[in-house]
């Protein structure tokens, strides 16, 4: 067990004793560890909850190939063990004074994509990651790589144009060239579980399954994490002291992907961004959810783990994957068991997970033909926005166009994601036409009492959930 960490930044390997280097904390996030550093201030801090990409750097780590993977995201969110074993890229590493400047910069410069500056760290580094990973991008992909990015001055048309014109090299530059050595360097991190002590803080990071099941036996009080995105908030927000820590990111197993004809299996740890790639032909309406989840830096921390884990009513995996039939599984040193997700949620944030529970997988079946799923967000704005209302609903239709199966999802409609089970009850074998449809919108009303809040009125809210009720219909149905 190793009890410093260590990662590479500056082209050298950085080795943290908590013990020793006793201004840390093992809960200090990469952006405030950054910030605390002489030279390395150009990540900026604006929002500190991941929603304005100002403190964008990027890490690198080898993939499955042993090829470099260059990822975005929001330094803001990470707490220091989450990076150990990786190649930490900063603003101030993508120019140096023999070199120049780096294409994404020269871009920025020519196109005048910047004004006062404060994004504009932020914005090199989410451009530099699409640089890395994608050639010749089309203008969708660029917009997405810069939803988690916010400028409040420039306008995004100049630094879109920056972005479209630098990324023409085919993600060559010095760090390519440098890729040989940090590996040799990554090599000589130990990839053993980390066990990080301090007078105030326990901070595990096992690297198997079974490991840190016996954790948590052992320290029931300990928090799990994945991605963090929805814990550090509690750090960075709430400025609470998290005592006991078991960080899973590390655990391998999490991070599976199996498919066979029947059904595909999600680790729970596995970052949405790669779910998101693979579900696109084959779960489109989870596809759907996921692209507008959060912003690429979000995405490529929080997983399903964490989100199920969580169990928000505004969780926006949570209705779709019900409407997929989905299952969640849980194990704990006491055994494994698949929970059908219809039945997970209990109330406000409380599910039928036992503490000592890991969230491993999430089971989705794939569908039968002719079984319809779509899925839906209503948000103040489009990207990286909470949901209001979001509704997911599947449909299977008999013979005669009569609804066989249906089945009627809501999230931020009541305390927990909840089924609108009368109205589907109503549905039920009647013709899928627009007035069955409009029949069932009034009931829609009956089943749920929403609150009004910052986001939306009751009123908005019950009438989004029956509108999206009818826009279900009118996708779905065989024209009359
Ligand atoms: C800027 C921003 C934008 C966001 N946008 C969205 C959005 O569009 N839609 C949305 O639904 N959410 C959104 N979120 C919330 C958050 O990103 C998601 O809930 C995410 O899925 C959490 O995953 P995580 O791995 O980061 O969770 P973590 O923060 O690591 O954990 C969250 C909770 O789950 C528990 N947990 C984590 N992993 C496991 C596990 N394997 N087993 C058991 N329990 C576990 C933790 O103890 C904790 O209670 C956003 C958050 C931020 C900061
Ligand atoms: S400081 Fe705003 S996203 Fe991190
Ligand atoms: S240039 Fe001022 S916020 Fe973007």
């Amino acid at each position: 067990m190793e009890s410093k960490l260590s990662f590479v930044l500056d082209g050298k390997i950085v080795e943290i004793d908590f013990n020793r280097d006793t201004h840390l904390r093992p809960t200090t996030t990469v952006l405030n560890y950054l910030r605390s550093l002489p030279d390395h201030k150009g990540t900026k801090e604006g929002c500190a909850e991941g929603d304005c990409g100002a403190c964008t750097v990027v890490v690198a780590e080898p993939d499955e190939n042993g090829k470099m993977k260059y990822t975005p995201i929001d330094s803001c969110l990470v707490f220091l063990p989450m990076i150990h074993g990786k190649w930490l890229i900063t603003v101030e590493d993508l120019s140096e004074t023999q070199c120049g400047l780096h294409p994404v910069q020269e871009s920025m410069v020519h196109k005048f994509g910047a004004q006062c500056g404060y994004c504009t760290p932020g914005i090199i580094m989410a451009m530099f990651a699409l640089y890395k990973n994608d050639f010749h991008p089309t203008r969708e992909a660029i917009d997405d790589s810069l939803t988690g990015n916010l400028c409040r001055c420039t306008g995004y048309r100049p630094i879109v144009e920056a972005t479209a014109e630098a990324c023409v090299h085919n993600g060559l530059d010095r760090f390519t060239d440098e890729e040989g050595a940090v590996l040799e360097q990554l090599k000589k991190i130990s990839s053993k579980s980390l066990v990080i002590q301090t007078s105030r803080q326990k901070y595990f990071r096992p690297t198997t399954l079974s490991e840190a099941m016996l954790l948590k036996v052992e320290h029931p009080k300990a928090i799990f994490i994945t991605g963090a995105t929805d814990i550090a908030l509690r750090v960075t927000k709430k400025h609470e002291l998290l005592e006991e820590i078991i960080d899973l990111s590390a655990i391998s197993d999490l991070r599976s992907i199996i498919e066979d004809d029947e059904k595909i299996i999600i680790g729970a740890g596995v970052p949405l961004n790669r779910v998101v790639a693979k579900v696109k032909n084959i779960f489109p309406a989870l596809h759907n959810m996921l692209s507008v989840f959060g912003s690429p830096q979000i995405r490529n921390l929080a997983t399903f783990g964490g989100n199920l884990g969580s169990a928000s009513p505004i969780g926006d995996t949570l209705p779709v994957l019900m409407a997929y039939n989905a299952k969640v599984i849980l194990e704990s040193i006491h055994g494994k068991r698949k929970v059908d997700l219809d039945v997970y949620v209990k109330g406000y944030r409380q599910t039928v997970r036992m503490p000592e529970e890991i969230i491993t997988a999430v089971k989705i079946p794939k569908l039968k033909n002719g079984t319809i799923v779509k899925s839906y967000k209503i948000s103040k704005r489009k990207d990286l926005d909470i949901s209001t209302v979001s509704g997911a609903f599947r449909l299977e239709l008999g013979a005669n166009g009569d609804a066989k199966d249906v089945k009627l999802i809501y999230g931020g409609m009541a305390e927990k994601t909840q089924r609108a089970g009368k109205t589907e009850k109503f549905l039920t074998g009647k013709i899928w036409n627009r007035e069955n449809a409009e029949a069932a919108m009034s009931l829609i009303d009956l089943e749920f009492r929403p609150i009004s809040d910052a986001r939306a009125g009751e009123e908005f809210r019950r009438v989004a959930a029956r509108n999206l009720l009818l826009k279900f219909w009118g996708e779905s149905h065989v024209n009359e």
